[in-house]
C-alpha cells in the first residue's frame, strides 16, 4: 500500500537565475504531488552549512555551500502517496550530466553540483527538513494524519 508522506525539495539557485522555476513547479503538479508551502529565500552561509551538515567532511562541501549561496533558491513542502520517492524520481540522479531527459535534473540542470533541485531521501530527512525552512503556521493543514 501507498505510503502518504510530505517531503521537502528546493529549486536551487541555479534554476531559480535560469527562470524555471515556475517550470519546475508545473512539472510538480502535473506529477499529481501537491506543493503545501512554498518560499522564496535567499540563503546566508550559516544556514546553508547547517542544512547540509551531513556532507561536511566531503571535500566538495565549500563548494556546495557557495553553490547555494550565490542566489535565490525556492524551498517547498509537498505532499502525495509516496511523495519521497516520487519527487526523487521526478528530479533524477544526482549528476545532471547522466540523468536521463524528462527528469528535472536532466532537462535543467548542468553538472554533478548545479543540478537544478533538492529532495528529502528519507522520512527522518523529510521531517527534518520541512522544519529546517517551516514553521507549522506556513504549511497547508493536514487533512490525513501522518506517522
Ligand atoms: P540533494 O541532497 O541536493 O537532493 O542531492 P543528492 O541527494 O542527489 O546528492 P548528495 O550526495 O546528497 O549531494 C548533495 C549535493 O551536493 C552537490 N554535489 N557536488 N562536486 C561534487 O562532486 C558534488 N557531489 C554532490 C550537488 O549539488 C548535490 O545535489
Ligand atoms: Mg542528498
Amino acid at each position: 500500500m501507498a505510503d502518504f508522506q510530505r517531503t521537502f525539495g528546493i529549486i536551487k539557485p541555479d534554476a531559480v537565475s535560469k527562470k524555471v522555476a515556475g517550470q519546475i513547479i508545473a512539472r510538480i503538479e502535473e506529477s499529481g504531488l501537491s506543493v503545501v508551502a512554498m518560499k522564496r529565500m535567499q540563503l546566508d552561509t550559516e544556514t546553508a552549512q547547517g542544512f547540509y551538515a551531513v556532507h561536511k567532511e566531503r571535500p566538495f562541501f565549500g563548494e556546495l555551500v557557495s553553490f547555494m549561496t550565490s542566489g535565490p533558491v525556492v524551498a517547498l513542502v509537498m505532499e502525495g502517496d509516496d511523495a519521497i520517492k516520487r519527487w526523487r524520481d521526478l528530479m533524477g540522479p544526482t549528476n545532471s550530466e547522466e540523468a536521463p531527459a524528462g527528469t528535472l535534473r536532466g532537462d535543467f540542470g548542468t553538472d554533478i553540483e548545479q543540478n537544478a533541485v533538492h529532495g528529502s531521501d528519507a522520512p527522518e530527512t523529510a521531517k527534518l527538513e520541512i522544519s529546517y525552512f517551516f514553521n507549522a503556521s506556513e504549511i497547508q493543514a493536514l487533512v490525513e494524519a501522518l506517522p
